[in-house]
């Protein structure tokens, strides 16, 4: 594969209270040009401590990001250097993320004139890009307060944009806003990555919408990746007994009935994680042994990742009579 990026075995560690917590626990993942790659899993599962190693705002504890070749370093004062600005990220809050005092506009030609462009070519540039993402070039003069939390979003995406970015990594870009505005965003996103090529992480918690917009889908349950297959496999035939659980969580009308699963109990705490397979406390269908070894994460017959000691192949080896009742 192509690869925009490569991130190898990567650990991501908080100190709290004098503990340590390792919120991301030896990922790996590559993102093809021109692809979108779903990134789900609950509140506190590691994917915006995931999506921040990715471009370099929190320090590896362990592992490796390459981006187009080139080693992904955390950034110090200097900022961003040269060979990772293509390298973008987009915040869930499109009320944090922009400078209230600032104008719009110098916020946009920033990147631009830190990539050596005169100010007033900035200015054009961040105005063409203003048009591109369904707001017009008089927002340049306007402060954050004056829009809405989904024109803040487009603001954000236009302020990424202007670094030229061939990949992005966007956290939750879309959950703080109305249902209306979720739409135009995430069909915003799609037609840029198919004008640009860009290859997208969509960091969500919520299954149903990164279905719709990614190629691929990545489920991640308290620090590692469980399944990563194409969008077809993951919603049609999820195999992880958690992506199962996520997905029959998830209204009928929307939702893939096949194989339903409960997911009892709430996420542990990542400072306290099961030993074994970390999903073994509340998987619907635990194994004898699941406590004690963890699950490596193995390519099936067609191609996805699955980290669960059930899959073996293609087939799910439990029988799904003995599931019923769970
Ligand atoms: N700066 C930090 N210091 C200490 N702990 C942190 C820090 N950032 C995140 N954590 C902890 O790391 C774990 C993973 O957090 P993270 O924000 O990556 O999850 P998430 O999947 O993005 O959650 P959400 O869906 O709520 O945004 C959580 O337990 C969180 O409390
Ligand atoms: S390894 Fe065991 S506990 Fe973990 S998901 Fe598979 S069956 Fe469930
Ligand atoms: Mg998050």
């Amino acid at each position: 594969m192509n690869e925009l990026l490569k991130i190898s075995n990567l650990s991501v560690e908080y100190h709290r209270n004098g503990r340590k917590l390792r919120a991301v626990a030896g990922v790996d993942l590559t993102l093809a040009p021109g692809e979108i790659l779903g990134l789900v899993g609950e509140s506190g599962c590691g994917k915006s401590s995931l999506g921040k190693a990715i471009v370099g705002i929190e320090k590896p504890a362990e592992g490796e990001i390459r981006f187009n070749g080139n080693l992904v370093k955390p950034l110090d004062r200097r900022g961003r250097p040269t060979e990772l600005r293509n390298l973008q990220m987009i915040f869930q809050d499109p009320y944090g993320s922009i400078n209230p005092r600032r104008k719009i506009g110098d916020q946009i030609a920033d990147g631009l004139i830190v990539a050596g462009k005169p100010k007033n070519e900035a200015l054009k540039i961040s105005a063409e890009l203003l048009e591109k993402v369904g707001l017009g070039a008089s927002a340049l003069d306007r402060y954050a307060h004056q829009f809405s939390g989904g024109q803040r979003q487009r603001i954000a995406i236009a302020r990424a944009l202007a670094a030229s970015p061939t990949a992005i990594v966007a956290d939750e870009p879309i959950s703080a806003l109305d249902t209306s505005s979720q739409a135009q965003v995430s069909n915003l996103l799609v037609s840029l990555v198919q004008e640009f090529g860009m290859g997208v992480i969509f960091i969500s918690h919520d299954l149903s919408v990164v279905r719709k917009i990614s190629d691929r889908i990545a489920v991640m349950y308290l620090g590692k990746i469980v399944e990563i297959g194409t969008t077809e496999q993951i919603w049609n035939q999820p195999s992880h007994p958690y992506t199962r659980a996520l997905i029959s969580a998830i209204p009928k009308a929307d939702g893939n009935s096949n194989m339903p699963l409960d997911l009892p109990g709430d996420v542990p705490n990542p400072a306290f994680p099961p030993a074994g397979c970390r999903f073994h406390p509340r998987c619907p269908l635990v194994q004898v042994g699941c406590e004690s070894s963890v699950p490596e994460i193995r390519t099936l017959k067609d191609g996805r990742g699955v980290a669960c000691v059930l899959q073996t192949s293609n087939e799910i080896v439990v029988p799904l009579e003995t599931i019923k009742g769970r």
